[in-house]
């Protein structure tokens, strides 16, 4: 390309071009070249490179050598001296467009680029990636934020889920508990309500008893005085002596009476029991005898330790100490007497499922071994001391082992069949002892062997 052609070319291009030879002389430039150096473009062929720009010539030598021997494109910083006195740091872009040859030297193009504007944009864009990476960061920031609330949202909700769950069991106890309650009042109020109607009939038969039975003596010796008189009835009579067999009568209807008397007496028993039982004073701390709800709690389950067609007989050993009277609240005492013996006899009875006692059922004569194989409970009670008493109640049936026994005070904890149990005795037992009592609910137990209840209760409890 020779000067005039690349005048021609680089006239109409908007960068500054300059076409200068291998020793830095130029030759030729267009307009913006001019422009940046505040020069006329037609004083500028023929000076050296080095008198524009202050770099040393032995840097620009070197420079347009390494522009001059490489196949690409070199890149440079050159410092244009302006016109008005000013400096001007430009990037350059140096290609070889004529190589070097003896007969002429090489023909360099220079491209130059402001590189203040260069700079410019260079900080914009810097700025642009700065202010993206702050928006990547704060991005990340609002993720992470999010993320951790997510992350808190889901262990609040959590932690409401679970106590809203311990709300719900606990409001099923409550109801459950209520119920149960409930129950037992009913059941406690509907006992003393038909213990009351049998005792007023009961005890007029057995006060009447007494006079029938001095009326039939009056006319017993009333007959008696008629035989004495008259030792020799009409035959009229003698039939009906002999058909009714006046003799057999008299001496059976005092027998007669005297089971009546038995009879009626038992039954003023049971009323008794079942008051005791049931009392409805349960709200008031009573001093009363623990022998008698003990003895009024088994009368009620008498019928549960008589021998079935399935089951034998249930022996119930009393061991009873000379006991003071216990201030306590009776009617849930006796409550829990009957949670202990009911689970007792059903401990018994699913031994006797289980095959244990053959020898109740064969005719055995041995006594001793009777008494030990058949199926007990024994009730024991006891001074602690002056302030302590103990109820202990054991069964000989299948024991319980430890996994049970952990948690056997668990509320709705049984093992035993839907409509068998509840699982609330023993749950109940121990808020009735230990709570509303301060006395304490312990168990013991050998598998296989049986279980002991233990409750221990201050004499003056309930305070
Ligand atoms: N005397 C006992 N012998 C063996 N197991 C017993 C005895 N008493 C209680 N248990 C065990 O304790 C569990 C809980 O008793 P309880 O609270 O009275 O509930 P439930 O009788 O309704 O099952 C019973 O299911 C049973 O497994
Ligand atoms: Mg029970």
């Amino acid at each position: 390309m020779t000067p005039e052609q690349f005048i021609e070319f680089a006239r109409v291009l908007p960068e500054p071009l300059l076409l200068v030879s291998g020793e830095g002389q130029l030759l030729a430039t267009n307009q913006p070249v001019a422009d940046i150096l505040g020069l006329r473009r037609q004083e500028l062929p023929g000076r050296m490179l080095f008198e524009l720009v202050t770099e040393s010539t032995n840097d620009i030598v070197k420079y347009l050598q390494a522009c001059s021997s490489s196949r690409a494109m070199v890149i440079g910083s050159l410092t244009l001296r302006k016109n008005d006195g000013q400096t001007l740091i430009c990037r350059s872009q140096g290609a070889v467009i004529q190589p070097w040859s003896p007969e002429s030297s090489a023909l360099i193009l220079l491209r130059l680029e402001n590189r203040t504007l260069a700079t410019n944009n260079f900080v914009l864009l810097n700025e642009k990636i700065d202010e993206l990476a702050k928006e990547v960061q704060r991005r990340k920031q609002a993720e992470e934020a999010l993320w951790k609330a997510n992350q808190e949202l889901e262990i609040r909700v959590e932690e409401r889920t679970t106590a809203l769950q311990e709300t719900l069991n606990e409001l099923q106890l409550t109801q459950t508990q209520l119920i149960q309650a409930e129950k037992m009042s009913s059941l406690g109020q509907m006992v003393a309500g038909i213990a009351h109607e049998i005792n007023n009939p009961v005890s007029f038969i057995h006060g009447n008893l007494h006079h029938a039975h001095q009326y039939t003596q009056d006319l017993l010796r009333l007959v008696q005085i008629y035989q004495q008189v008259s030792p020799n009835p009409p035959p009229k009579i003698q039939e009906q002596i002999e058909e009714i067999d006046l003799d057999f009568l008299i001496e059976d209807i005092t027998k007669l009476f005297q089971s009546m008397k038995v009879g009626t007496e038992r039954i003023q028993e049971i009323v008794k029991s079942l008051r005791n039982f049931s009392r409805l004073d349960e709200a008031e701390l009573k001093q009363v005898n623990i022998h008698e709800g003990i003895d009024s709690t088994l009368m009620i389950l008498e019928h549960r330790l008589q021998a079935k067609h399935e089951y034998p007989e249930i022996k119930v050993i009393k061991q009873y100490s000379q006991l003071p009277n216990v201030t306590c609240y009776p009617g849930q005492l006796n409550q829990v007497f009957m949670n202990i013996l009911a689970n007792a006899i059903d401990a018994l009875e699913a031994a006797a499922n289980n095959g244990q006692w053959p020898a109740v059922n064969s005719q055995t004569t041995d006594n001793q071994n009777l008494t030990k194989n058949n199926p007990q409970i024994q009730i024991k009670t006891e001074v602690i001391d002056e302030n302590w008493i103990a109820v202990s109640i054991a069964d000989n049936g299948l024991g319980i082992n430890e996994e049970v026994r952990s948690k056997l005070f668990d509320p709705f904890f049984t093992t035993k069949v839907v409509g068998k149990g509840t699982g609330l005795g023993l749950y109940i037992s121990y808020q009735t002892i230990v709570e509303k009592h301060n006395g304490q609910l312990s168990c013991f137990s050998v598998p296989g062997k049986g279980a002991e209840f233990v409750i221990k209760i201050p004499v003056i409890s309930g305070s």
